[in-house]
């Protein structure tokens, strides 16, 4: 098949983003970040007076936004109730809080139907990235990716990206996410049995993309 559904699932800071768009614009698919969905309902919650440590309000608000992801992977875009959100879900505030958001059922449930419906409308094939797409939103996927990185390394990455971030307090916040985002009940980060693992710590984005882009032509 043509159509091929690829899902690209890791912690933080293993190159997840970077790998997902490459490799979508370089196939021609449709590209999903899963995490920027989970990030916009967390910063509508922040703006709208949601106690975020409270599991039973987030769980009545989490219909509320709207939420649409666009699929280009050279230009991603996500709005809420139609603003604009792609700035404001990656500051530090909403960063901190997005774990305690996603690990609601309610919000998991939510959610996961938006991103099946956005894999069933991309007829043109697409990858999807996140934390639970192989083992959870897209059990059926042609290729199932699970990458991973040292800790140092994924700090390192990370703190390149974020200006002016501190190289320890930036591998603290991550390794406490991720071991947030592990450790929950509902669908937790994980590799899917059938997954390919592969580890980035001692490879380049460009070699991570060129061996993706190498299964999933074995897929099509
Ligand atoms: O990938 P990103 O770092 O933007 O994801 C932000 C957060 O969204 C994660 O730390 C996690 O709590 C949540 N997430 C999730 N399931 C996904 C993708 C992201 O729970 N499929």
């Amino acid at each position: 098949r043509s159509s091929v559904i690829v899902a690209i699932d890791g912690p933080s800071g293993t190159g997840k983003s970077s790998t997902s768009k490459a490799v979508a614009a370089a196939l021609g698919l449709s590209y999903l970040d899963t995490g920027a969905q989970y990030r916009a309902i967390t910063w509508w919650m922040l703006t709208n007076g949601v106690d975020v440590s409270d599991p039973e309000q987030i769980a009545t608000a989490a219909a509320k936004p709207v939420i649409v992801s666009g699929t280009d992977p050279s230009a991603p875009t996500i709005t809420v109730d139609g603003m604009d959100a792609s700035g404001p879900i990656r500051t530090q505030e909403v960063t901190s809080k997005v774990s305690a958001v996603s690990a609601v059922p309610e919000v998991r449930t939510l959610i996961t139907a938006l991103q099946r419906s956005i894999a069933a409308a991309a007829t043109g094939g697409i990858v999807v990235e996140g934390r639970d797409i192989g083992t959870t939103v897209l059990p059926d996927a042609d290729l199932k990716i699970f990458l991973t990185a040292s800790p140092e390394a994924r700090a390192a990455r990370r703190s390149g990206e974020v200006k002016g971030s501190d190289l320890t307090a930036t591998r603290e916040a991550l390794i406490k996410r991720d071991a947030a985002d592990s450790g929950r009940k509902t669908s937790p980060l994980a590799k899917a049995d059938d997954a390919v693992e592969v580890d980035t710590t001692e490879l380049t984005l460009q070699q991570v993309i060129e061996c993706v882009v190498t299964l999933v032509e074995g897929k099509r």
